[in-house]
């Protein structure tokens, strides 16, 4: 196991395994699906917004690779599961290339177990406010040429991000370092219209080590700051360029979701 990776207490709930508890998956532990479970009690829907937030992901994804992009950095990519970045931007090219980063031990030992030696992907563990420890590995220099446009992708992440200098250089690291022609992919975690219920959620993830942080839509539009929106703007996250049947009460997912454009 290389020197990056420390233990994994099971014991600890953590953002990454009790997400891929709402998706169904099994690289979770009893403490994970507890809180899991807490949450669905409080907030019904939430299994369903875990599913809009990964369909959303992959429009996004799918959006970039049409544009022409062809390497992808996810940064708090969560613990794999069915259709990942690279296989849904291969599906529109082959040569995508795709490096994924996560703070979660979890994560990074299921992913790198998953990816095996697909030469064209590479899983880092780090914290993606500290924008060298990701983008200065070797393994990440090797694989993105960051003078070429990247899809960079924070989709479900910033909320277990404090406000504060540490998130605001990073995003302006990641910025200045994608080259024209790049996209910012965004999904957040909102109060929506019931805040009462978010609140509780986000105190359950409090009181669990994975603390939560809801944003409206201005403070998510701030994360945008030098990159131009594509349409339709941040929205809900079901209504940014749904490809499926009409959503209807869209606010209810809870999620704003958007794309920027250098
Ligand atoms: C809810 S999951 C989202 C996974 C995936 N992006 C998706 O939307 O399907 C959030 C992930 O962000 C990771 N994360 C939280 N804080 C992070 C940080 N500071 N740096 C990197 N990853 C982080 C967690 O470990 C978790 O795997």
């Amino acid at each position: 196991m290389s020197t990056d990776q420390p233990p994994i207490d099971p014991n600890r709930p953590s953002a990454a395994r009790i997400y891929d508890a709402f998706l169904g998956g099994s690289h979770n532990f009893a403490a994970d699906r507890a809180v899991a479970a807490r949450a669905a009690e409080i907030l019904p829907e939430v299994t369903l917004i875990a599913r809009a937030n990964r369909d959303f992901l992959q429009r996004a994804v799918r959006y970039a690779a049409a544009r022409g992009i062809r390497q992808f950095l996810d940064l708090g990519s969560g613990i794999p599961t069915e259709r990942n970045v690279h296989e849904v931007a291969r599906e529109v090219s082959p040569d995508c290339r795709v490096v994924y980063a996560d703070l979660d031990p979890t994560a990074v030992l299921y992913a790198r177990h998953l990816l095996g030696d697909d030469e064209r992907t590479a899983i880092v563990r780090g914290d993606l406010q500290d924008p060298a420890t990701i983008l200065d590995r070797p393994e990440v220099r090797g694989l993105l040429d960051l003078d070429r446009p990247v899809a960079v992708l924070m989709v479900a992440v910033l909320h277990f991000l404090p406000d504060g200098p540490a998130l605001d250089a990073a995003l302006r690291a990641y910025r200045d370092t994608a080259a024209p022609g790049s996209v910012l992919v965004i999904s957040h975690a909102a109060p929506g219209g019931t805040p009462d219920l978010t609140d509780r959620v986000a105190d359950l993830y409090n009181r669990s080590g994975a603390p939560l942080v809801l944003r409206d839509a201005g403070q998510v539009a701030r994360f945008f700051d030098g990159w131009r929106m594509v349409e339709p703007g941040l929205v809900p996250g079901p209504l940014w360029r749904p490809d499926g049947e009409p959503v209807t009460d869209a606010a209810r997912y809870l999620t704003l979701a958007g794309v920027g454009e250098r």
